[in-house]
């Protein structure tokens, strides 16, 4: 069942994270509704730009379709990740999304929000509800490279001018994360004190923590034994940080590498292994439910795992 993102958040807010899932083809679909399943969590799927271009956006929406009718038992919201302007309006207009995110943060704070502004009056016209971001990320976002040096962690007193100004529903802040692979290097940690700091200022107010993947050891090693050349020293998220954060207001984790790894793990040491063979089937398969069961790790972390039961008493009452 799809529900609106504010009913996830509603019920997670302060208590536990929900997963935020890019998808972009079936394989990973279906492994996700999976996950979620075996282990009783609500989640958001969330569509790139770039993945409703590598799989056209109406047959990312048949197959979530179908999911949805495979799976009955599923409840999610279905989100737009780092959009830009004219991409947040297809997706308000198509009527399908529960709500958008509008990523103008690579502009000056008063451009920032004027285009916020702009996509929030004409999501909230539809009932849709808007995700914006403040601060700067590291890494890479869509076609926008941040390197470490100009990444920016959000300004509370930014933030709460940001908030009233836009009157978005929900704040992706930078808070210490990067996106993609190559995280940190040694021992770090969330910024604790920045997530702290906008909660007591905007209470009430889901924070969203962007470049959440955890960047295992262990995956970038059987990676590069079968072949692969990542960095060895790549590291992400410790995943017991996400459960704090989610009890101080982060209430929305954005996955994406992580699952990026799997696949790639999969493959590698399936055709490796099995260097005759060419159908891509067997793969897949193994895929499948190596990434069902990494997601359903995944809400195990996040403290989303266990909660769809009490989530559906609270949508009927
Ligand atoms: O933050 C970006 C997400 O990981 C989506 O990545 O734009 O390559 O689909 P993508
Ligand atoms: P990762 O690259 O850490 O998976 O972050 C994904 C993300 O933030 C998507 O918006
Ligand atoms: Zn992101």
């Amino acid at each position: 069942m799809i529900v609106t993102t504010q009913q996830l958040y509603k019920h997670a807010y302060l208590k536990y994270a929900v997963g935020a899932y890019n998808i972009n083809n079936a394989e990973q679909t279906m492994g996700l509704f999976k996950g979620c399943i075996d282990s009783k969590a609500p989640f958001i799927i969330q569509l790139s730009k770039g993945a409703r271009k590598y799989t056209d956006k109406r047959i990312l929406e048949a197959i979530i379709r179908t999911c949805e009718e495979i799976f009955p038992e599923a409840i999610f919201a279905v989100h737009l990740d780092h959009g830009d302007e004219d991409t947040c309006y297809d997706c308000i207009d198509s009527g399908f999304y529960s709500s958008v995110m509008i990523d103008a943060s690579h502009e000056p704070f008063e451009q920032n929000v004027a285009i916020t502004k702009r996509v929030v009056d004409r999501a909230h016209a539809k009932g849709i509800s808007v995700e914006a971001e403040l601060g700067m990320l590291g890494g890479v976002e869509e076609d926008i490279k941040v390197d470490e040096g100009h990444a920016n962690l959000t300004n509370p007193d930014e933030a709460v001018e940001f908030v009233k100004q836009t009157k978005c529903d929900s704040l992706a802040a930078a808070i210490g994360t990067s996106h993609g692979a190559y995280k940190f290097k040694g021992q770090q940690s969330l910024r604790f004190d920045v997530i702290k700091e906008i909660t007591a200022r905007i209470p009430g107010l889901p924070i969203v923590m962007h470049g959440s993947s955890s960047v295992p050891v262990e995956e970038v090693r059987r990676i590069n034994a079968a072949g692969g050349e990542l960095d060895p020293s790549a590291r992400g998220v410790d995943q017991e940080e996400y459960l704090p954060a989610a009890r101080l207001g982060v209430t929305k984790v954005n996955i994406d590498t992580d699952g990026r790894l799997v696949w790639t793990r999969v493959h590698r040491e399936f055709f490796r292994d099995n260097p005759k063979e060419f159908d891509f089937r067997p793969p897949g398969k193994v895929f499948q439910s190596e990434y069902a069961a990494f997601i359903a790790n995944k809400n195990v972390k996040l403290g989303s795992a266990d909660q769809l039961a009490d989530l559906r008493k609270s949508l009927a009452a």
